[in-house]
């Protein structure tokens, strides 16, 4: 609601009066969509200060690193939920009751499977491509397949389409592995549970189906809510403007699957671990430190640093204690892991980081947790973007739940004025 108002003094020009907005928590918002009249845009290239939209769904205070899903701390979901009633209650807004839980369960039991013909698909890419090019070209043709959920001013279109994503995407994500190891594709499984499933489509074979590690399960649907949603990051808000446009639900999550492939983004989890391949061992995490410092060497330390968080992110934390769960539970002791915390300790406790409030985010730890679940480094994002999907498709059915208009920015314009082509041409 807009109790307060700003006082926007142009010199030149007369004031401009322009409401402000209060939220339930968090900061208050400057209402600027009356600046037009004035002939006047805002300039704020990244969005580091803009509000995109309203939103019921997540909150992040990033100064006290907190994470909220409707209201209910990460933590505590992590600890005390699972993925499918994350989902749920990210989609409805409240957690579901048994029944309620129940219907929602089997009906993204009843949609795991895909098109028989969508295997051709994959035949197409090489056996070597990047299994997120492969995830956004399939995702992309999900709709050429579901003409009977395409409506995006039908509720019940979007619910469906809702549905069938979330289901979905462990099956094809599943698949793009299988692909690239050259081994058959596994069919999905009813009597297994959403993360029980995907471990089963990924690394059982028709030859060899061996019982899911219940730690491995629950280790992998913690990981799933970690990554659910994030508020208005940047594969989100990608999500959000595709679906502004009117295009079909999964033509915008191929588009928010594309935008978060970035290692600024949802790509770090392959980035870190690659990073930590590099490094090798203690000894050169000096050097790599003072080359993440160095402002004309491009290297950034992969996992660190957040835009809204400036303390520590709470999902990096409940990475970290799952980490050292699996790891003894598995008796694997990973190098890497000690390599990621003598690297955490070095770099927080530097002047540069500690200046910039430069924390590990959810990817710093998280690959560390999928290697030992026998995921290979090139999927990592792949798991990122299945989980993510439930986020992407709840801020698109926000968005399409109101009124809302096609996200069109404008700009600083600082090219030619206008000017004629040489007179003397034909
Ligand atoms: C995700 O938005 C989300 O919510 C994303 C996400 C989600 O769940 O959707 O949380 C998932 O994407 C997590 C972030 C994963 N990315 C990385 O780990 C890549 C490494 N991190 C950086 O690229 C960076 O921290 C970003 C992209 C995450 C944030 O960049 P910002 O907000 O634009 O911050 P910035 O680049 O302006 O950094 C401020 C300063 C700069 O130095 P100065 O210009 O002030 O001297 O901190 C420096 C940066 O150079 N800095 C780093 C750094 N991150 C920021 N320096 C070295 N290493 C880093 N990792």
């Amino acid at each position: 609601m807009a109790d307060k108002k700003a006082q926007l003094i142009i010199e030149g020009s007369a004031p401009v009066e322009l409401p402000v907005l209060t939220g339930t928590v968090g900061p208050d918002v400057i209402d600027v969509r009356s600046l037009t009249a004035t002939g006047r845009f805002t300039f704020d290239p990244g969005f580091m200060s803009t509000a995109s939209c309203e939103s019921k769904i997540t909150y992040i205070d990033g100064d006290k690193g907190v994470l909220l899903h409707r209201g209910y701390p990460i933590e505590q979901l992590a600890e005390h939920s699972d993925y499918l009633e994350t989902c749920y209650l990210l989609l409805n807004g409240e957690l579901p009751n048994q029944e309620e839980k129940a219907r929602f369960v089997s009906t993204i039991k009843n949609h795991t499977m895909v098109h028989e013909q969508l295997k051709s698909f994959f035949n197409g890419f090489r056996r070597d491509a990047h299994p997120m090019a492969i995830m956004c070209g399939v995702v992309g043709a999900l709709s050429a397949f579901y003409h009977d959920s395409l409506d995006i001013n039908n509720p019940r279109h979007r619910e469906v389409s809702a549905m069938r994503l979330i289901a979905k995407m462990p099956t094809i994500a599943a698949m793009t592995y299988k692909y690239s190891m050259g081994q058959p594709m596994m069919y999905p499984r009813n009597d297994l549970n959403y993360a029980e499933n995907f471990l089963h489509m990924m690394f059982n074979t028709p030859a060899e189906i061996k019982p899911i590690s219940p730690v491995l399960a629950k280790a992998m649907d913690k990981i799933f809510i970690l990554h659910a949603d994030h508020e208005q990051n940047a594969s989100t808000s990608t999500v959000r403007l595709a679906g502004s446009s009117g295009a079909n639900p999964f033509a915008c999550i191929a588009a928010g699957i594309a935008a978060l492939w970035g290692p600024a983004h949802g790509g770090a989890n392959e980035a870190v671990l690659n990073m930590l391949d590099e490094i090798g061992s203690v000894e050169n995490i000096d050097k790599f430190v003072a080359k993440a410092k160095d402002k004309n060497d491009p290297f950034k330390l992969m996992g660190f640093g957040h835009r809204v968080y400036k303390n520590f992110d709470p999902r990096a934390k409940v990475m970290k204690q799952t980490c050292d769960e699996v790891l003894a539970e598995l008796g694997i002791n990973d190098p890497q892991l000690e390599l990621a915390m003598k690297l955490e300790e070095i770099a927080r406790n530097d002047p540069y980081f500690k200046e910039r409030n430069l924390y590990p985010n959810v990817d710093f730890y998280s690959g560390i947790i999928l290697k030992a679940i026998g995921i290979p480094t090139s999927m990592f994002t792949v798991i990122f973007a299945l989980a993510r999907t439930v986020g992407w498709i709840s801020h698109w059915k926000e968005m399409l739940s109101g009124p809302y208009k096609i996200g069109r920015p404008r700009q600083l314009y600082t090219g030619h004025p206008q000017r004629d082509l040489p007179a003397d041409r034909d």
